[in-house]
């Protein structure tokens, strides 16, 4: 799997029983942001559950940091009806100017299909979005996301599909892609009625609540930062698996894949809404295959 040297720590998560030399358990790896009730972890089972009633959701947020890596979960979305709902797994940076790359799913009502939005902000500015509805049931079974942030490139991947890539063109445009800020992992379950289902016109139907969203398998395969020094992860980092060539530029597959998904699924893309941005930003020119 590369090398995890000195340099690189493999993030414990609630999976890597796998690797064999980290016996995590949920409270090893993570903490409850909010509302500790309808946070339920399962150690035996590697997963947690997350529910959401009319009174909350809950969150909860990796204890270590990183600066690049390979960063997965599975994912079964709530069953039935979920409108005005929303689930996250995302990497986030503290503080202001934050960094933040995003997997956020949106509910809908019974039978309508969920809509993927994405979204990265760098030295925070965000404002990036896409949206794809998925090409299988994310309510029906257990799907992998990942997302893959290197030097390059950053890579959102379902189920190893490419779904989207943000290139790192700092040397273009500065400000534009997340360098220097570790971020956590951090997961949620929260009430939108107000945007996140036909934009809003579908509320949140308190009646089919709780509503529950089970992830498991974490895998962080990453570089940790400790106490604040991130230069292990921005020197020598060129034999991490992250930052391989497949992940710094896609393959031809990859690259086939990608225009697939986008041919067939995308729902909604920043870089051609050309009413919010009359001008289209510099990134996307590079993000577009
Ligand atoms: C919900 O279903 C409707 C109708 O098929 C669709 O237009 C919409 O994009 C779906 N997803 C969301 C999150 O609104």
């Amino acid at each position: 799997m590369g090398t995890f040297g000195s340099r690189t720590v493999l993030g414990c998560s609630i999976a890597v029983l796998l690797f064999g030399y980290c016996l995590a358990g949920f409270n090893d790896e993570f903490t409850k942001v909010w509302t500790p009730e309808h946070i339920v972890p399962d150690d035996t089972t590697n997963s947690v559950q997350l529910t959401m009633t009319q009174v909350a959701g809950g969150q909860f947020a990796s204890i270590n940091s990183f600066l690049y890596g390979s960063f997965s979960v599975k994912l079964k979305l709530i069953a039935g009806e979920s409108s005005g709902t929303v689930c996250s797994f995302y990497l986030t940076s503290y503080g202001t100017n934050h960094d933040e790359i995003d997997f956020e799913f949106l509910g809908n009502e019974t039978g309508q299909p969920y809509v993927l939005h994405t979204n990265v902000f760098a030295n925070g500015v965000g404002g990036r979005e896409q949206r794809i509805f998925l090409w299988f049931d994310p309510t029906a079974d257990f799907h992998t996301y990942q997302v893959v942030w290197n030097h390059a490139q950053i890579t959102w991947l379902v189920d190893d599909i490419p779904i989207r890539i943000h290139k790192n063109i700092e040397n273009v445009l500065p400000n534009s892609y997340p360098t220097y800020q570790p971020q956590v992992i951090a997961s949620s379950i929260f009430d939108a009625s107000s945007w996140a289902t036909r934009g809003g016109a579908v509320p949140t139907k308190w009646e089919y609540s709780p509503f529950v969203v089970t992830y498991k398998d974490f895998s962080f395969q990453a570089c940790r930062v400790s106490n604040n020094d991130i230069s292990p992860c921005t020197t020598n980092y060129q034999g991490n698996w992250w930052e391989a060539a497949d992940y710094q530029n896609l393959n031809a597959v990859k690259v086939t894949q990608l225009k697939e998904v986008h041919q067939k699924y995308m729902v909604y893309d920043y870089c051609t809404d050309y009413v919010r941005y009359p001008t289209t930003p510099v990134e996307c020119a590079y993000n577009t295959l």
